[in-house]
């Protein structure tokens, strides 16, 4: 049996609410804090404000089971707290430096409404030192003794114990739940054994390898394993551009690299850049955090440098080959930054989308998920000097059209076979960014065909 904590989670997006729902699922006490109360009535009702397989299950599970429970009122959550897990956002400011204001929020609410000993513990990706700064920020605005509380207090001495703890976040979208109860590790960022023990005490029952740190090294950790993933998959596009000019294969050329151990199977995928919410920020923040530092991080630059420029290497290459845009159906198959996810954010298709409106094209875009966001940006009819027009099949985005560009790997996309292309589109021309197809088979089938590195 395991020893059930009392667990506030503050923030219901990605990270708050998959972790809140997992710790429920281990038997622990958890109360999830959001301040949109139609968020709150919708979680309540058992359905999940974020597309991430298996949590509305487990979300409707551990609700009905008592364990999990959704509020506006965060006074009551954090009151009675034995650990407060904040899971807010931290968005990417102009120059690269992540926006604390959401964190900072919190952090006073928590001072002003806890009423014993509690560990406050920080999953939002945070700058190295940050944490520091929320321990101070929550000692400075703690209720001096005697003072009246703001929050359901009652005024007596503030002879409590508040700690920060930097506890990061591996998760990726899509895979969240799976990611977090069956992590390749947890990592706990501590000063004290009493926040470690605590915090070791919440992921007993998780049985997963702890790695117990330093708070300054856990805030670390998280940047540089993000980073080195977008390294890495930078490399393996600096090499596909490479490839290209030489006569090489980056499929091949993967597939060889895969078999030596030190270097892995995993994230060795060329393509169009990587997306999404955390590597092009924290890349960004880490070179950022250097900066200020009076430090040049050349590796993590590099790897940014890359990344824009591969966002739009298919659009390049197709300017070269076509005299203009103008006026051409173009078919757009994948808009979100990767599959299973709704997600848009710094998905490569935001960089290109523009770009052919701007020279005219005619676009039918299809995905599976991503087109009510899409639409939010780039409505339905005309935009600019083009026009996009969602469709609901694949078929549909590739009757008639000129040239197809491919964005995002989904399932059905890959199955769409080379003889499909060619029997539907005007001009059977693919610049394929996700390298779904063999280059030969797709030549067989009298499409021509490009993509990344081959
Ligand atoms: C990532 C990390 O995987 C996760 O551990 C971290 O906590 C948050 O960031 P996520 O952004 O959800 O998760 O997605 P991920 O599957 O890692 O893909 C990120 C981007 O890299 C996508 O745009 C994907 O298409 C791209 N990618 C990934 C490649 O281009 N090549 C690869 O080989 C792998």
């Amino acid at each position: 049996r395991i020893k059930v904590a009392k667990i506030a989670v503050a923030g219901t997006g990605y990270v708050g609410l998959v972790a809140g729902v997992c710790f429920a699922e281990v038997g622990h006490q958890v109360t999830c804090v959001d301040i949109d109360e139609n968020k709150v009535e919708l979680m309540k009702s058992g359905i999940s404000p974020i597309y991430e397989a298996g949590l509305e299950e487990l979300m409707q599970k551990n609700y009905a089971a008592g364990r999990l429970e959704y509020t506006t009122d965060y006074k009551s959550a954090y009151h009675e707290a034995d650990a407060i897990f904040i899971g807010v956002g931290t968005p990417e400011q102009p120059d690269g430096s992540a926006n604390l204001s959401y964190i900072a929020t919190v952090a006073r609410q928590i001072a002003e409404t806890i009423e014993k000993d509690c560990l406050v513990v920080v999953k939002s990706t945070v700058p190295v030192g940050t944490n520091d700064k929320v321990e101070q920020f929550i000692h400075d605005f703690l209720p001096r003794e005697g003072e009246k509380l703001t929050g359901n207090g009652d005024g007596v001495g503030r002879n409590i114990r508040v700690e920060v703890a930097s506890n990061p976040e591996f998760l990726a979208q899509g895979t969240a739940v799976r990611d977090t109860l069956q992590a390749a590790r947890i990592i706990i960022g501590t000063e004290s054994k009493w926040a470690e023990d605590i915090l070791m005490k919440i992921y007993e029952p998780f049985n997963i390898p702890i790695v117990s740190v330093q708070r300054r090294s856990a805030e670390m950790i998280k940047y540089a394993s993000n980073d080195f993933l977008a390294l890495k998959i930078s490399y393996m596009n600096d090499i596909a551009n490479l490839c290209e000019l030489v006569g090489a294969d980056i499929g091949d050329v993967a597939r060889g690299m895969s078999f030596d151990e030190r270097i892995g199977s995993k994230f060795l995928n060329a393509g169009i850049g990587y997306g999404g919410s955390c590597f092009p920020k924290d890349t960004k923040a880490l070179e950022y955090l250097a900066r200020q530092n009076g430090y040049e991080l050349k590796t993590v630059k590099a790897a940014i440098d890359v990344n824009t420029d591969q966002k739009i290497v298919l659009y390049r290459k197709a300017s070269k080959r076509l005299i203009t845009f103008n006026g051409l159906k173009v078919a757009v198959l994948g808009l979100t930054f990767k599959p299973g996810t709704d997600d848009l954010r710094e998905a490569a298709s935001l960089e290109n989308v523009p770009l052919l409106l701007d020279h005219g094209a005619e676009i039918y875009a299809f995905d599976p998920v991503g087109k009510s966001n899409f639409s939010k940006k780039y409505p339905e009819g005309r935009n600019g000097n083009g026009s996009i027009k969602y469709v609901e099949n694949i078929k549909e985005a590739l009757e008639g059209a000129n040239v197809c560009f491919i964005f995002t790997e989904w399932g059905e996309i890959r199955e769409t076979t080379p003889e499909v292309y060619k029997e539907l589109m005007r001009t059977p021309l693919v610049y394929d960014g996700r390298n779904l197809y063999g280059v030969q088979d797709m030549r067989e089938a009298g499409v021509e065909y490009y993509s990344i590195g081959r």
